[in-house]
């Protein structure tokens, strides 16, 4: 049974990925999570500690921690989802992003300098190509051109992992994906955020003229390709990965109120009306393309298309009203009047 330390795996789509791993049974997984806001152990609770499962508590950044998991576990194989992932608190403070995605992932390269393991996956985001618009999808060897303090952390951590890689020799991949969704994202990012809101009846806040394009990939089909690349992508490899689907943010808006109204049986017009248009995201790219044609080469595709991801993902939202109240108390109210009352918060409806 191979051994994979997973980092982050406390997470969204590191949740989901731990939970694919376990459910293959073939794997032993070490899930190495600092628990953050964004990390809550309720989102493994079915996967039990034993023989196929250990959670440690620490931070990528703990060289000695670090030396110590390789020594006791000899991992095969380390997948990096640990990171700060969200652009609008990068906006807000940049410091945490520095710290975990660049000095963190130099933390993990100078740890497997020490004691090697076969591959150590880099997970990355499309947001490292920056704003698209008008432009040619990127394809994995386009220009790196990051505009949020988030995009530039993830750009820089790439390009530590590709000179250890021709320095040192490190076995290191990278897979670039566009938008996740799906069941356990935190409520900050979009798709979340306006589920829980419209189940509150709160505001669905867009920000600018919501005609943002992003590619939205649901988390089990990203998971999918994740393991195929740490199983079969070439050592020193990029893989892009997306459904190669446009939508804008005004239609995913209404997508969501849609699914929601249809659910639980409420009058679609009720929820469109708290749909707001709020203050811009300051550097706010308009368009994230990629070309996939890499990836798809290996027999990956995406399964779940966007109306029935979106479906499942509002189900488990309503099936966990729970999880969302323990997630959106406390720092999140913080958080969410930072961004939403004091620096963007100035309202207009739509
Ligand atoms: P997330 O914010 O939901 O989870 C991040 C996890 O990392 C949390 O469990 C957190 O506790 C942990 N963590 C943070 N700092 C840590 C540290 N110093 N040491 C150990 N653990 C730490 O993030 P996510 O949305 O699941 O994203 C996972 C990865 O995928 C990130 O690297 C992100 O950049 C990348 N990505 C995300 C998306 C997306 O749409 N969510 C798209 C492309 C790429
Ligand atoms: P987000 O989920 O934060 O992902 P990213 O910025 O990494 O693409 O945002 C997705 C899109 O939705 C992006 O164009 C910003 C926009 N957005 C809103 O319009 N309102 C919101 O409240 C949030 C969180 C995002």
């Amino acid at each position: 049974m191979k051994t994979v330390l997973v980092t982050g795996g406390c997470g969204f789509i590191g949740s989901n990925f731990v939970r694919l791993l376990h459910q293959r049974g073939e794997h032993r997984v070490i899930n190495l999570d600092k628990l953050t806001y964004a990390g809550n152990l309720e989102n493994l609770s079915e996967v039990e500690e034993g023989k196929r499962y250990r959670f440690v508590k620490g931070d990528i950044g703990e060289q000695a921690l670090l030396d110590r998991l390789l020594n006791e576990e000899k991992p095969w194989a380390i997948v990096n989802f640990a990171a700060e992932s969200h652009v609008d608190r990068s906006i807000l403070d940049a410091s945490p992003f520095l710290q975990t995605n660049i000095a963190g992932v130099q933390t993990l390269l100078e740890a497997i300098r020490k004691q090697p393991v076969e591959r150590f996956l880099q997970i990355s985001t499309d947001e490292v190509y920056g704003d698209k618009e008008g432009k040619e999808p990127s394809s994995e060897d386009s220009l790196l051109c990051p505009s949020s303090p988030y995009a530039a952390t993830k750009a820089a951590a790439d390009l530590l992992c590709l000179s250890y890689r021709r320095t040192y020799g490190t076995p290191v991949v990278i897979t670039r994906s566009s938008n996740n969704y799906g069941p356990y994202q935190f409520p900050e990012k979009l798709i979340p955020l306006l589920i829980c809101n419209a189940l509150n009846e709160l505001e669905l806040p867009v920000y600018g003229d919501g005609r943002q394009i992003r590619d939205w990939l649901y988390v089990e089909d990203n998971c999918r390709a994740i393991l195929a690349v740490l199983e079969r992508g070439e050592i020193g490899s990029i893989y892009n990965i997306g459904t190669g689907e446009e939508r804008n943010n005004m239609a995913v808006v209404h997508a969501v109120c849609a699914a929601i109204a249809e659910r639980r049986g409420v009058e679609l017009v009720k929820l469109q009306q708290h749909i707001r248009s709020v203050i811009d995201r300051p550097g706010h790219d308009r368009r994230y393309a990629i070309n996939t044609s890499k990836i798809r080469a290996d027999g990956w595709q995406p399964r779940v298309d966007f109306a029935v991801g979106l479906k499942r993902t509002v189900d488990w939202y309503i099936e966990h009203l729970d999880w969302i109240s323990h997630v959106t108390s406390g720092e999140y109210r913080k958080y969410y009047d930072a961004v939403y009352r004091e620096t963007w918060g100035k309202e207009q409806r739509v």
